[in-house]
């Protein structure tokens, strides 16, 4: 913006547009929210006791594809990028393209892929990007409030896709997406994380071996 624009723009739109830079991520987020709240469903990011509980479980060795639905302005993905092999890959699936755009233009990372899409086509989008199955997927989308039929069939998408012994990582606010998950995980282990706005809920979906 050139400083005669700036000297013409309407007061009000220079307020907001300083909050938002003085909030940082926050700002960005706060705006995903307001323009889609149903979608986005979380006011505030995730804390950081929730990242660390959550990715406490992956066996970080093992892992070359990790997949993350509902990035946000990117909570996640630094620590993810922090403990993931030099050689892995961190795809990540938002269908909002304010979101997608932040991350792109914030997370250099040459393991780094933000797409613009529904986490419901994950199969097609990894296999875009030269990956057959992934090792890990994470979830911070807001099950309870997607479409009808959205949610069932992220999960059974997220299933076919995960390798035999990875897992389907899911925080959320409320246990209903523990119930997509059994569908397809017979085995889910639980936690919950207090210091979090809100406090939330987590769970591993293991895929058996021979579940191949
Ligand atoms: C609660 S926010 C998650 C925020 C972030 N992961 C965190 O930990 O702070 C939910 C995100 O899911 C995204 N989303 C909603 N439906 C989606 C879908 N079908 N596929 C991919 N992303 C979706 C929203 O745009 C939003 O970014």
């Amino acid at each position: 913006m050139t400083s005669s624009e700036l000297a013409r723009e309407a007061l009000p739109q220079k307020i907001v547009r300083k909050i938002k830079h003085s909030l940082g991520p926050w700002g960005v987020f706060l705006e995903g929210f307001i323009r889609h709240p149903v979608m986005v469903g979380s006011i505030i990011p995730s804390s950081r006791f929730t990242i660390a509980k959550m990715l406490s479980r992956v066996k970080w060795d093992e892992c070359k594809l990790f997949v993350e639905y509902g990035p946000g302005v990117g909570t996640f993905c630094r620590p993810v990028l922090d403990r993931l092999p030099r050689d892995g890959a961190l795809i990540v699936i938002d269908t909002n393209p304010l979101f997608i755009d932040y991350l792109r233009r914030t997370i250099t990372d040459n393991r780094f892929t933000a797409v613009l899409g529904s986490a419901a086509d994950v199969e097609e989008i990894i296999r875009a990007q030269g990956h057959d199955h992934a090792d890990y997927v994470l979830s911070g989308l807001p099950f309870s409030t997607l479409p009808e039929g959205v949610g069932p069939a992220i999960a059974a998408a997220t299933h076919r896709v995960i390798r035999p012994g990875g897992a389907f990582l899911v925080y959320q606010f409320t246990s209903r997406a523990r119930d997509f998950m059994a569908r397809h995980f017979t085995r889910i282990d639980n936690d919950f994380e207090l210091l979090n706005v809100m406090p939330c809920f987590l769970f591993w979906g293991w895929k058996d071996e021979e579940a191949a």
